[in-house]
């Protein structure tokens, strides 16, 4: 298992469409893996492999308390079950200290294939859909704070500018 790094916004990178997953393979499981290890390392509920700079189709999540309840979803497809919205306050592993709300549809369907390759279903609401809903778009090349004023978002880059900075002079610290 490995930690891998987490690209923050605004990382070019962020902006890619992730590809279909056409075969559950060894090296798809070992990649999950690590983003489990790294989205309880850093720490998160759910992870998209876009910000792991691997741009396919694959999201990790652990909306559990105890963080004993791992969920994986491949090629994931989500539909709105409602028409209505509901604000939620979302931050992100690639824009760390924002926190702002987004609104979206409280329910949701999901249909994905596990890693053993087999389909799924499930009906979402609350944190389960506000989190699929999240991370599906970062397969999609997109950002909670796309949601938010350009004002907002112009002050949301300029803080984690900041606040990747003050990291990485951290990591140089501690290499010493
Ligand atoms: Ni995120």
């Amino acid at each position: 298992m490995a930690l891998l790094p987490i690209l923050s916004f605004p990382d070019p990178r962020l902006r890619t469409i992730a590809k279909p997953v056409e075969e559950v393979t060894d090296d798809i499981r070992q990649l999950a893996a690590d983003m489990f290890e790294t989205m309880y390392e850093a720490p998160g509920i759910g992870l998209a492999a876009t910000q792991v700079d691997h741009h396919i189709q694959l999201i990790v999540m652990d909306i559990s308390e105890e963080k004993n309840q791992p969920m994986v979803f491949i090629n994931p497809k989500v539909t709105p079950l409602t028409v209505e919205t509901q604000p939620y306050e979302e931050g992100c592993l690639s824009v760390p200290q924002i926190y702002d709300k987004v609104a979206r549809p409280s329910r949701v369907k999901i249909e994905a294939i596990n890693l053993e390759g087999q389909a799924f279903e499930l009906e979402a609401d609350e944190l389960l859909a506000v989190c699929i809903q999240h991370e599906m778009d970062h397969l999609n090349g997109k950002l909670f704070v796309d949601y938010l004023s350009p004002l907002k978002r112009q002050r949301a880059r300029e803080k984690v500018e900041k606040v990747v900075r003050q990291r990485d002079k951290e990591k140089v610290a501690v290499k010493r």
